[in-house]
């Protein structure tokens, strides 16, 4: 009897802490775990639908207006020499690997460069939406987010 105690004790022990531990693995460190499996969690990226179509379609008219007369999708598709594609290489070397949210970053603090009003977050995130959509990468059923934007881009699967 004694001893059943103990061991239930024991064992109680011993999941109290496996519990404590994997509490502290999903809140503690940058990559995120699942709680069950303790395997972590792969981070999304542009090819899991992080956008909207009708986000993308959305913002086709900023685009048109605020950045195409520099900013085609492909290298054939440039007007001036001097254009930088936002897509095709180097922009996908370039991005592989980043979240989203840097993009958001250069557009709202740099974009458009030539001096019209700035591009409000919000607005930037439609962009961003717009440029998945150029380049070919799936939408989702729900918009791109400030929260969601944490999504790395990678280049699309040819
Ligand atoms: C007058 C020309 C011009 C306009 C308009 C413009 N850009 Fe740019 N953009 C540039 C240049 C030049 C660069 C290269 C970096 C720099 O000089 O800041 C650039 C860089 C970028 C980059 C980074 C590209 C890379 O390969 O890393 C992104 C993304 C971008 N622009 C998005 C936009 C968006 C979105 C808009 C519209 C809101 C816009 N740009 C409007 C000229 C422009």
């Amino acid at each position: 009897m004694r001893f059943r105690l103990l061991a239930l004790a024991a064992s109680l022990l011993v999941l109290s802490t496996a519990i404590g531990v994997r509490a502290d693995l999903r809140t503690v460190g940058p990559v995120d775990h699942d709680p069950w499996t303790l395997a972590p969690r792969p981070q999304k990226s542009v090819l899991d639908g992080v956008y909207s179509k009708s986000q993308a379609d959305g913002a086709k008219v900023q685009f048109d207006k605020l950045c195409a007369e520099c900013h085609a999708f492909t290298v054939a598709t440039k007007r001036k020499a001097e254009d930088l594609p936002l897509g095709d290489e180097p922009f996908f070397r370039n991005w592989e690997g980043k979240p989203l949210a840097e993009l958001v970053s250069l557009i709202v603090f740099t974009m458009p460069n030539d001096g019209r009003a700035a591009v409000e977050e919000a607005e930037a995130l439609d962009l961003v939406a717009y440029m998945l959509q150029q380049n070919g990468f799936p939408a989702g059923s729900s918009p791109l987010t400030k929260a969601t934007a944490s999504a790395m881009f990678t280049r699309p699967k040819m």
